[in-house]
């Protein structure tokens, strides 16, 4: 079959990933080729991936946006490792904004800067393949709100009637990102980029701002399947829940895609290299030290968090770098989705990240390795300040990742929710037992017991504290070392591997194109 996956990440390519749908778009190609089909991606250049080692202009889109022509370039990338997957990358200034794959965007005007330039890209998806500039698939897949555009210009733009026919998959990795805009009065909107579209309202229309458009909505209404990346999350989706929970508002719309039968939850998978070996704690501080050196270099003040770090390696070397009796590790992107449980305040109101400090107590160890809100970041910041047994690593490096990942005995990765995950999977390939809330693909990967810690509880307060009930239960079978290595063993031995994934979306998501 001829595939052609629409994201606006790539992880294959030099810094095309943000987040795990950078991931997926690396991994999943390249699986669905060895299972002998013709792959093709296509993502926004940002100014970036088209200037890439043999990238090769092939074609000029022209095409009408917000009353102008633009003119969009179409690169066709040399094959990589993987000769089966064709990278594809259009071109237009505006995709590079804001230098970076995601823009910020003012609260008042959520998502204006990148539904906009999304929606060139999407236009030009579609112009280009209908000219045949792009090769035409049997599926088309769409990513996220990002892409979802494709979809509702392919039923109401009559220059696309030629792919009308033409399957439309769309995966849903995160529905707390929906991509919500006008309809019109705004330079950022839907009539405003395209303004003789004909369009479906009420299938696309938010349910809460019917005089918005929500391109997540639209991709999920709009598509012949829908896949969610794994099958706890396929559940929960179909409840209400607000902020990024449940359905996120968009419940209604899942629960007839379910009745539908286009519904369907597949895991996301997982490489398996040979094992890397892990660093002795010696070896840490001479691995840290750079990183944070290189993050000082590159900012014009001193970022307190930094500064401890550093000094938190110097106090360990002159104690003779002892290995502390545990250490817990978390690697990801500091958002309430991943840390809002850590950072609730308890019956005492400090928040949860002291309580889970008490509990590890001195001889153990917490390191954080990651970046994102403000205020989650200060929340760490002022406990590494404090505490002697936590160290924030502010950023993010794959040499760190991997030193957590490798390095670490047990992995912390309370999200509130969690579609799939993928850090949970790279912590246990490295035989790291992980501790999770029992939510989304956590729950499809994690067994309790088994291969890990789960903790549940109805509403936050009760989650925060099973999970420090379950963080105590991790320690004392920590203490018994031949069941804690037989846990980590079978937490190395668990599989996920891409090949599967593949024959999934062959047999649930493609079949019948
Ligand atoms: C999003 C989700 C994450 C998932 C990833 C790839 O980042 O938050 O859970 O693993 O997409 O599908």
């Amino acid at each position: 079959m001829k595939l052609l996956m629409v994201a606006v990440e790539n992880g294959a390519l030099p810094g095309g990933k943000v987040g795990g749908m950078g991931d997926v778009l690396r991994d999943v190609p390249r699986a669905l080729a060895a299972l002998g089909h013709e792959v093709a991606v296509v993502t926004p250049g940002y100014q970036r991936f088209s200037r890439l080692p043999g990238a090769e202009r092939v074609a000029t889109v022209a095409l009408p946006f917000r009353g102008r022509l633009e003119h969009v370039g179409v690169y066709r990338l040399p094959p990589r490792a993987a000769a089966a997957v064709r990278f594809w990358v259009l071109e237009h200034p505006l995709f590079a904004a804001c230098g970076a794959i995601y823009c910020d965007d003012p609260p008042g005007r959520p998502f204006a800067t990148d539904a906009s330039r999304f929606a060139l890209f999407c236009s030009a998806v579609v112009h280009a393949l209908v000219a045949q500039q792009l090769p035409r698939p049997d599926v088309i897949h769409l990513h996220d709100w990002h892409t979802a555009l494709v979809a509702l210009l392919l039923h109401g733009d009559r220059a696309a009637a030629a792919l009308a026919d033409t399957r439309r998959v769309f995966s849903i990795h995160n529905l707390a990102l929906q991509g919500i805009r006008p309809f019109a009065g705004d330079e950022s909107a839907l009539y405003s980029w395209f303004p003789g579209l004909t369009v479906p309202r009420g299938m696309v229309a938010d349910p809460r701002y019917p005089d918005c458009v929500n391109l997540m909505r639209a991709g999920i209404n709009l598509c012949h399947k829908v896949h969610a990346v794994s099958p706890t999350y396929a559940r929960e989706i179909l409840r209400h829940g607000e902020e990024g929970g449940g359905g996120a508002g968009l419940e209604v719309d899942l629960q007839a895609a379910d009745r539908e039968g286009r519904l369907e939850g597949i895991l996301n998978g997982c490489e398996y290299p040979a094992p890397a070996p892990a660093p002795p704690f010696e070896a840490w501080p001479g691995i840290i030290r750079p990183e944070l050196m290189c993050w000082l270099g590159r900012s014009d003040q001193v970022r307190s968090c930094d500064l401890l770090g550093l000094r938190r390696l110097d106090d360990w070397e002159r104690a003779g770098c002892a290995r502390p009796a545990l250490v817990a590790t978390s690697v990801g992107r500091m958002t309430a989705q991943k840390l809002s449980l850590l950072a609730r305040p308890m019956a005492d109101g400090r928040p949860a990240l002291e309580h889970v400090l008490d509990t590890l107590g001195e001889e153990r160890l917490l390191v954080v390795l990651g970046s994102g809100e403000p205020a989650l970041e200060r929340l760490l910041t002022r406990c590494a300040g404090e505490r002697g047994n936590l160290l924030f690593l502010g950023g993010y490096s794959e040499t760190l990742a991997e030193l957590l990942y490798t390095g670490g005995d047990l992995f912390l990765m309370p999200s509130s929710f969690e579609p799939c995950g993928i850090s949970q999977m790279l912590a246990m390939r490295a035989g790291q037992p992980c501790l999770v809330h029992a939510v989304g693909g956590l729950v499809d990967t994690v067994v309790d017991g088994e291969t890990g810690f789960r903790f549940g509880g109805d509403g936050p307060g009760a989650q925060a504290d099973a999970m420090l009930g379950r963080l105590r239960d991790a320690l004392a079978l920590h203490a018994r070392p031949r069941d804690w290595a037989a846990l980590c063993r079978r937490a190395a031995a668990a599989r996920f591997p891409w090949e599967e994934v593949a024959r999934q979306y062959q047999e649930r998501l493609y079949r019948g194109a």
